[in-house]
């Protein structure tokens, strides 16, 4: 038997027959490993007519859209483009703890009342799945969700060829380990072999699969990469440990949109989806000074989003600027701006700016809004219920957002009129000229 000899990085999966310190491919040290493959299996074809390789006119292609299972939580089809593409395999990433296996055990269950669904679990026993599932759902006996507690992925797809559920989720990726090759469960060799099991099961059968994977957002792209290329959708679930919000977004769909965002709230009997989320992370208003609003758009959906801000007489020789919510050079670079075209005293304050709800603020358009919540508790002004939409350019100049219109629109249907954006003042200094004589 010929067995030849591959480097595989452990970090991004890039391959080379030699070993290399540093991979060309991410630029790690030291994360190249050895593997073996044998060759004996490897096929030889040199004549086509044993092959099934039968190349179709593009307009006699065949092509079945519409073929979509719904999880019955709209917020989570829509995020999809439309539900489960049958055949397609997902995997759906997050923190651990944040959510993943509630969700998917609660769209196991939806499903499963008109369907076979087969939830795997390599992570948790029989016993305390179904312990979870029935705080999730009241009547079990009608449904049709199997369970089994298994981490060989060779094992698990002979059992979805066997018994050919409509929908497999497999929880989790990285607790599956294989005897076929070396390496412990949750390394790139494990991971990729099982997906790629996983994967020739959900398109040979057309049977749907959601992955399970731990990883946190930058991980998604230093770490375990080569999971999100490998399959057609990538959905984050995401929110911060303490508020009950969930996000759920997609990454990458080959079915549908990308950065679509569906809202979940966590509570005591599972995940429970948020229908009206566009006024979710606003406040009860107090009538402080500190707190201005904005409008942020995730994928097609207006949200408006309070920031606070706390500006106080600093006693150190190099201010605090602390930011929960948004980057700490974005908050650096704003307040420079406030200095430099707005003359505000801001080099000897303490400067705590926190975005309200636990959401991430990270769209350019909420620049102004951070602007004005900074220079409404420094001069005592009250703002609140004021709408900012704008991005801050080096030289104080308001810059038009994208889709300024739909954010207006938005802003004035939940019942806030005013609105300050680069509409009426060209820069920063204009809009704080403005709002000090009122
Ligand atoms: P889990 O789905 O186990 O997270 P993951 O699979 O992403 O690691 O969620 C765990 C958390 O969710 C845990 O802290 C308890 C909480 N939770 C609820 O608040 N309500 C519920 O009904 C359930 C099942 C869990
Ligand atoms: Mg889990």
């Amino acid at each position: 038997m010929k067995v030849s000899t591959s480097f595989v990085c452990q970090e991004c999966g890039y391959e080379t027959p030699k070993y290399l310190g540093k991979c060309p491919e991410c630029g790690l040290w030291n994360t190249l490993k050895e593997f073996k493959i044998s060759n004996s299996k490897l096929k030889t074809t040199s004549s086509l007519q044993n092959l099934d390789l039968k190349p179709q006119k593009i307009s006699d292609v065949t092509f079945e859209e519409g073929k979509r299972l719904s999880t019955d939580f709209k917020e989570m089809d829509e995020v999809l483009g439309g539900g489960i593409v049958l055949g397609s395999v997902i995997l759906l990433a997050g923190d651990p703890g944040i959510g993943k296996s509630t969700l998917l055990l609660q769209v196991g269950l939806n499903m499963s009342k008109t369907k076979d669904v087969l939830y795997v679990s390599g992570e948790e026993s029989q016993n305390q799945v179904k312990l979870r599932a029935a705080r999730l759902s009241k009547n079990l006996k009608a449904n049709k969700l199997f369970l089994v507690s298994s981490t060989d992925p060779d094992a698990v797809a002979l059992l979805i060829e066997e018994t050919k559920p409509s929908f497999v989720i497999i929880d989790s990726i990285q607790t599956m380990q294989s005897e076929n090759l070396e390496g412990l469960s949750g390394s790139v060799g494990q991971v990729r072999y099982s997906t790629n099991q996983f994967i020739k099961a959900a398109k040979t059968l057309n049977i749907p699969v959601i992955l399970v994977g731990h990883v946190t957002k930058e991980g998604m792209v230093a770490g375990p990469m080569i999971l999100s290329h490998m399959v057609d959708t990538v959905l984050f679930l995401e929110g911060e440990k303490n508020t009950g919000t969930r996000i759920l977004r997609s990454l990458k769909n080959r079915f549908g949109p990308v950065d679509e965002v569906g809202i979940f709230s966590m509570q005591g009997e599972g995940l429970i989806e948020v229908i009206n989320p566009e006024s979710l992370f606003l406040n009860k208003a107090i009538d402080a000074s500190g707190s201005v609003l904005t409008v942020t758009m995730e994928g097609t959906r207006a949200f408006l989003i309070e920031v606070q801000a706390l500006v106080v007489y600093s006693k150190l020789p190099m201010p605090r600027r602390v930011a929960s919510g948004l980057d700490y050079r974005r908050l650096e670079l704003i307040l420079a701006v406030l200095q430099k075209h707005a003359r505000l005293p801001l080099d000897s304050m303490d400067v705590f700016v926190n975005v309200a709800g636990g959401f991430k603020l990270s769209d350019p358009a909420s620049d102004l809004a951070i602007a004005l919540a900074i220079f409404s508790s420094l001069k005592n002004i009250s703002l609140a219920k004021t709408v900012a939409i704008a991005e801050l350019g080096l030289l104080g100049e308001l810059r038009e957002p994208s889709l300024l219109d739909k954010r207006i629109k938005e802003a004035k249907k939940l019942g806030f009129g005013r609105i300050v954006s680069p509409k009426d003042f060209r820069n920063i200094l204009q809009v704080v000229s403005h709002l000090s004589k009122d």
